[in-house]
């Protein structure tokens, strides 16, 4: 069941080609633009609980800044190392805020 909560305003959302932290909840989420839209995954990465959001992007994915594993922001799958995944979360915008879906 859809679950939507503000994430953050629109103002706070990241500018282009580049990632940021933001919290909903208990959640820590990773926030990208790419493209001109705004992408949110899992903040934590599975490595090494990383954070993704203090990464960087390649092409469509954000890389952990930790140990460089790079996941796709549609899908959440690593491109490297092979079979790894991070949660993926759909994202509106509401006037001038920014909500997730926590489902
Ligand atoms: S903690 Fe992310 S790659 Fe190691």
């Amino acid at each position: 069941m859809a679950q939507w909560v503000r994430l953050c305003s629109v103002a706070e959302a990241p500018a282009e080609g580049t990632v940021n932290e933001q919290r909903a909840g208990e959640f820590e989420i990773c926030l990208a633009r790419v493209d001109g839209e705004l992408k949110a995954v899992d903040n934590l990465c599975p490595h090494r609980r990383g954070p993704l959001g203090q990464g960087w992007l390649e092409g469509k994915a954000v890389v952990c800044p930790w140990h460089a594993w790079a996941f796709d922001l549609k899908t959440g799958c690593a491109e490297y190392p092979e079979g790894e995944k991070v949660g993926v979360f759909a994202l509106c915008i509401e006037g001038e805020d920014v909500l997730v879906n926590l489902e």
